[in-house]
């Protein structure tokens, strides 16, 4: 199992202490927008990885894996795709030069990847994004179909939020990869964990993840934080019940041996959800919080 967080090229070439602070903690790195679609095709057919290629080779030259984030996605996507319908042909040539262009390109240097992201609802119903809509519901095994091709080596995963413990959601994304692993499509299922306090029991993780693991596809804590905004206790308190969130979730990872625990950025200062969320491992001036210690006493190397 290997401990990884999302993490921007922007911060890591401007400010030093985050760049140390990722360096010396992590082992795995997860992009945080440079590899998606607005990025890395802003123009149909045109490709840009300059950006994406710096960041990759230098964590590569650093030693870090990278988990590609992410190939097919309903949001991030650049403004040509989204301006206008498509026909099924029409989408779904653009999704497989997409994929197998980025894949192609990344060969040998990103080993795993995001294929599709959040493609589901709460209540476990397609989610009606361009792809879902001008393609359907084949969108998401042909993408898969389509990056195997294009890096037979590479680990494909599916990653989402919400799915994380038993319901319709998860029950969606159980099918789907029991689906995919039956056609030899998929090798890692992501759960994104992007949780409020006081989180979820192990049991109910450890529950949800096993019928997982039992299909053969490894199970990976892909974008966790812990956000503990509404907290009514003290700050000191907050942080022990993030720690114990955070805690639970890595005992749940080990009972299920699960190959990657991400988190989602690792530093209050940089997080998606803003500071005042204080949902990651480290406080915005990069010191380790009780949840750093209870990741790294519990998480299994
Ligand atoms: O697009 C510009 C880019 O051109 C510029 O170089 C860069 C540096 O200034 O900024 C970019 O702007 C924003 C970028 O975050 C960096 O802050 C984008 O406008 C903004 O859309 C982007 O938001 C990201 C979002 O996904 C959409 O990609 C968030 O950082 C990122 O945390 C969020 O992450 C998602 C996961 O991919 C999927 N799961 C949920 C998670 C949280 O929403």
């Amino acid at each position: 199992m290997t401990l990884g967080s999302a993490v921007r090229w922007d911060k890591i070439q401007g400010d030093p202490t985050y760049r140390q602070t990722f360096l010396s903690n992590f082992q795995t790195l997860t992009p945080e927008y440079e590899l998606k679609m607005a990025d890395t095709e802003p123009q149909q057919n045109q490709f840009a990885f300059n950006y994406s290629d710096a960041f990759v080779n230098w964590a590569l030259a650093n030693n870090k894996i990278v988990h590609g984030h992410t190939l097919v996605w309903g949001s991030y996507l650049p403004a040509w795709v989204t301006s206008r319908r498509w026909s099924r042909t029409q989408l779904t040539a653009i999704m497989k030069n997409h994929i197998q262009t980025e894949v192609a390109h990344f060969k040998g240097r990103i080993p795993e990847w995001d294929v599709v992201n959040e493609a589901f609802t709460d209540d476990g119903k397609l989610r009606q994004n361009i792809w879902a809509q001008d393609i359907g519901s084949s969108y998401i095994p042909l993408a898969f179909k389509y990056a195997r091709a294009a890096d037979p080596a590479a680990r494909l995963c599916y990653n989402d939020y919400n799915a994380e413990v038993a319901g319709p959601h998860a029950d969606a994304v159980y099918n789907l990869v029991k689906s995919l692993k039956a056609q030899g499509l998929i090798d890692c299922v992501g759960m994104q964990m992007h949780v409020r306090l006081p989180g979820y029991s192990e049991q109910a993780l450890r529950t949800n993840w096993q019928r997982f693991a039992v299909l053969g596809v490894s199970v990976y804590v892909s974008e966790m934080d812990v956000d503990t905004t509404g907290f009514s206790g003290s700050a000191v308190q907050a942080q022990a019940a993030q720690a114990d969130a955070y805690r639970r979730a890595a005992l749940a990872c080990n009972d299920v041996r699960c190959a990657r625990f991400t988190t989602w950025g690792f530093s209050d200062a940089s997080s998606w959800l803003g500071s005042a969320a204080a949902a990651l491992p480290f406080d915005a001036n990069y010191q380790a919080k009780p949840a750093w210690a209870a990741l790294t006493s519990v998480l299994a190397p």
